[in-house]
């Protein structure tokens, strides 16, 4: 005959019998023993937009928190980054005027190659990183020139845009950039930008490849930040498509066999599998980039009430890092730096 078991009874039965995660959950000290991911602002790289003019910081509308600042704005923003232990920043410049070839790019008086002696002369240990794309400086805003009459309408020649890509590459190592970031997607543009490099001697100088860049509705806010909108068409002719994971490995292969030092994925919250595929891919370092879209949805929420900005904002860093991220590129990075340090 069986008689029914108190609680207490199978309690004490249980014991042992399951595995008990909580009990290094109990306090912060513990949680921080056992705590796999850490974010640290050194591996934040934090993006600026640079206009021509003096005395301009204009808040950028659908990011709320950046600026478009005029050269002289940037010794006070080095002196903050240094303060809050970010060492790195991405520079995108707002040219004076635009043509077809983007002149400006790569014009030795160019907005970013002003930033960059500003920044370097403010602090010469920030490492300055400048995005080397013609989106920017073009008239019809795609990131290469257009194909001669070429395709489609709007095609953008691939190979005629390498030439004027290395061309902005070296423009920036002359004004004394630290590294420089390609984020056009032309085939070939790692290699091309490697070779004009080293041919001028900039062998040392290295670069992080937008590697896997997908043709994302989440550049929005930037394309109004930095005005560099497509005039027709969009980018899908030469971005990745958004389903694609194999591909992008095939995009890392080749970048690192054109001698990428850094790769990367973008944007970064919705791809976060195709970062931990990467990640298993190559051992080179891995970027991940925050972008604009991201934080704008943030910003409006957290501006709503609707989440806890610190909170969420941390937890999303952390969730790139457990994917794989080495460095994230984000606007949130001054913020992220100060909540980390009164934590
Ligand atoms: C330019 C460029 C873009 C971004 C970085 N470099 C926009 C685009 O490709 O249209 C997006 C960054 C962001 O959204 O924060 N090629
Ligand atoms: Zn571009």
């Amino acid at each position: 005959m069986t008689t029914a078991m108190t609680a207490a009874e199978i309690a004490t039965a249980r014991r042992g019998s399951f595995t008990r995660t909580r009990r290094t959950r109990g306090s912060e000290a513990l949680r921080g023993l056992v705590r796999e991911t850490r974010l640290d602002p050194a591996s934040f790289i934090y993006p600026l937009f640079v206009v021509h003019g003096s005395n301009v910081r204009q808040p950028i509308e659908s990011m709320p928190g950046q600026y478009r600042l005029s050269v002289d704005q940037l010794a006070e923003e080095a002196a903050e980054l240094r303060s809050l232990g970010v060492r790195a920043v991405l520079l995108f410049g707002i040219p004076a005027s635009k043509d077809e070839v983007g002149s400006e790019a790569y014009a030795a008086g160019g907005i970013v190659q002003q930033a960059i002696a500003a920044l370097k002369g403010a602090d010469p240990e920030l490492a300055v990183i400048a995005d080397v794309c013609l989106c920017e400086y073009t008239d019809h805003g795609h990131c290469g020139v257009l194909a001669p009459n070429g395709g489609r309408d709007g095609e953008v020649d691939n190979d005629r845009s390498l030439e004027l890509l290395a061309r902005m590459a070296i423009s920036m190592a002359e004004a004394g950039v630290d590294m420089v970031a390609p984020s056009d997607m032309m085939d070939g543009r790692v290699g091309a930008i490697r070779e004009a490099l080293d041919g001028a001697g900039f062998e040392s100088l290295p670069i992080m490849a937008y590697s896997v860049k997908y043709a994302s509705a989440y550049y929005g806010p930037f394309r109004e930040a930095a005005d560099s909108a497509p005039a027709f068409g969009d980018r899908r002719g030469y971005q990745m498509d958004p389903p694609n994971v194999r591909e992008a490995l095939r995009e890392v292969a080749a970048d690192a066999s054109e001698q990428a030092d850094i790769v990367m994925v973008k944007p970064a919250l919705a791809y976060l599998d195709v970062v931990r595929a990467v990640r298993e891919s190559t051992d080179l370092p891995l970027a991940v980039y925050n972008v604009s879209g991201e934080y704008a949805m943030v910003k409006a929420a957290a501006a709503q009430g609707w989440v806890d900005e610190r909170l969420i904002t941390l937890e999303t860093l952390t969730g790139m890092r457990r994917a794989g991220a080495d460095i994230i590129i984000t606007y949130h990075a001054k913020e992220a730096a100060r909540w980390l340090s009164d934590q």
